[in-house]
């Protein structure tokens, strides 16, 4: 078990130790959308150099470089994770999940934020919405087992016969795109009907790209971690054509951790739109 020091406050007012446990909790983002209007937030990590994830652009073999990740930094992840009534993944991570390649990130199990949830209100575990262009991907069994509400997400020219399967099986599809893929904007505007309010993306830069460009996202978490990672093959943070003014964010916080990675640091980040 790896110890979790303070932070350093480096934006607003500078200068004062905070403990890491509850630092997130404390933006009290469940209260932060309203009906109609939902809060959506993203977080993610990065390198120095932008580095999300390395290796060949196909799905199977992209990974995050291990010597990013933290205990911190996961630990902030669930935080966010605790404070969501909804989350969005894909298909790509179901398919990661089945083969073992990724680790289980679809509920709460921290103890003290289940009982967080329990006190403000919120359902034991978020509902899922999976988006996919292919729909061809596995249920994860921890879904079922959590109660959690599943809907899946794909664009209307999607195969029929996979929006057939997955209504058979009981699941509500929500037809939110032109072509195969899912839109940022009539996503969100369909989450928001169906009553989310709190609205964690935890999927990967393509999501990212068409949440930002459609003006759908409330806030982004970065954690920057102070190392150089290099490698030809990368992921970065957005996939699309270059942005314009939705691409320009605030900075709201900013912490300073010295301890973590080992001989590096990490900044942890708020940015609203
Ligand atoms: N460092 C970080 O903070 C961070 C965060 C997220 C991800 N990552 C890493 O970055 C790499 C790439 O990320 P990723 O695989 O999560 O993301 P991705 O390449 O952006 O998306 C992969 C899958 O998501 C589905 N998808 C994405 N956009 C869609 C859309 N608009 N409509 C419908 N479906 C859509 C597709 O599923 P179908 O094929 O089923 O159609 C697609 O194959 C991975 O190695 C991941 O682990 C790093």
């Amino acid at each position: 078990m790896i110890a979790i020091k303070n932070l350093l406050r480096l934006y607003p007012q500078p200068g004062e130790k905070c403990a890491i446990k509850g630092l997130y909790l404390a933006h009290q983002i469940h209260k932060l959308g309203a009906t109609g209007s939902p809060f959506v937030y993203a977080n993610f990590l990065s390198s120095l150099d932008g580095r999300i994830a390395l290796g060949d652009a196909s799905q199977s073999t992209t990974h995050i470089p291990k010597q990013l990740m933290t205990a911190s930094d996961f630990r902030l992840f669930m935080e966010l994770h605790a404070q969501a009534d909804c989350l969005i993944t894909h298909g790509g991570y179901m398919r990661a999940l089945d083969e073992g390649r990724l680790g289980n990130i679809l509920q709460i199990k921290d103890k003290d934020l289940v009982e967080w949830r329990r006190n403000n209100d919120l359902k034991t575990q978020p509902a899922v919405i999976i988006a996919s262009a292919s729909l061809n991907f596995p249920m994860h069994r921890s879904l079922h087992e959590h109660a959690q509400k599943v809907y899946i997400a794909t664009g209307r020219n999607a195969e029929p016969n996979r929006i057939r399967y997955w209504q058979d099986l009981g699941y509500t599809i929500l037809i939110v795109g032109e072509d195969r893929k899912v839109h940022g904007a009539p996503l969100i505007h369909e989450l928001s009907r169906l009553g989310y309010q709190s609205i964690y993306l935890i999927a990967g830069p393509q999501m990212l790209d068409t949440i930002t460009r459609e003006k759908q996202l409330s806030r982004l978490y970065l954690t920057i971690t102070h190392q150089l990672v290099g490698g030809k093959d990368f992921r970065t943070l957005l996939t699309g054509s270059p942005l314009g003014k939705e691409g320009n964010l605030t900075l709201k916080s900013m912490y300073y951790d010295p301890y973590a990675p080992p001989g590096s640091g990490q900044f942890f980040m708020q940015f609203d739109l």
